[in-house]
């Protein structure tokens, strides 16, 4: 499989969490594969108190969308599922710094990448930022959690605000090129705030799936960041 090209500029990620899964492939049809990505979270009810699905379903995505699959691992022991994600068809595996892990952080970073996927490291709100700096030169994306991991529909936390920025400071500093995402109660102003701190993807589900019109909250969440509405 080679990967799929990675636009240069803002992108926007549905959160197939608050899709209807009866309607799946339907609910995917409006993630356009040249500009978004398809963000899928994974939970355990050990990491977060929350469940969700598996390889099985990110396979399924794989199926029905030519879309970037950007998976978000809420779970422990990630290590053990690369290889099971990866035939499912994932582009991009992110672990979260706080999960159990068998070996060492860039150890497991570093198998994402072997097994031909990017690898993300997410912190959750109450992690500093100073926990992702020993990965940095091991990630293609850092996500900035904006609310606690668990579930859609929660509110943005805008003191996580500030650590996007000194993410996004850090980032330049260091001539890094790995991508800066956030992710909970993104919407068009939550969003516009943090493109403005230095986030460039943005992952949004409730906003976008449990709105009246999906495919007008996708554009309206694509123009937001685009800075140009
Ligand atoms: C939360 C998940 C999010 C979730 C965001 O733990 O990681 O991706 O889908 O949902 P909204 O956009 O509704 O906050
Ligand atoms: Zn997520």
């Amino acid at each position: 499989m080679s990967p799929r090209a990675i636009p240069a500029g803002p992108i926007v990620a549905p959160s197939i969490l608050s899709a209807d899964f009866a309607r799946f492939d339907r609910e995917l049809a409006i993630i356009d594969p040249r500009s978004d990505w398809a963000h899928c979270d994974v939970m355990d009810n050990h990491f977060v108190p929350n469940l969700t699905f598996g390889p099985l379903i990110v396979g399924a995505a794989r199926k029905l969308t030519e879309a970037f699959l950007d998976v978000h691992l809420m779970i422990q022991h990630p290590e053990r599922l690369l290889d099971a994600f990866g035939k499912a068809g994932a582009d991009q595996l992110t672990i979260h710094v706080e999960a159990e892990h068998d070996t060492d952080v860039d150890s497991v970073l570093r198998a994402i990448r072997a097994a031909g996927m990017r690898a993300g490291l997410a912190i959750k709100p109450r992690t500093p930022l100073a926990a992702a700096e020993p990965h940095l030169d091991a990630i293609d994306l850092l996500l900035v959690m904006t609310v606690e991991p668990g579930f859609g529909g929660q509110a943005f936390m805008s003191d996580m605000v500030a650590k996007v920025r000194e993410a996004s400071q850090w980032r330049a500093a260091r001539g890094a090129a790995w991508r800066l995402q956030v992710d909970g109660g993104i919407a068009p102003d939550t969003a516009k705030v943090c493109a403005a701190a230095g986030a460039d993807v943005f992952v949004a589900g409730s906003a976008i799936f449990r709105a009246p019109r999906p495919i007008e909250a996708l554009a309206a969440l694509r123009q937001a960041v685009a800075g140009d509405s």
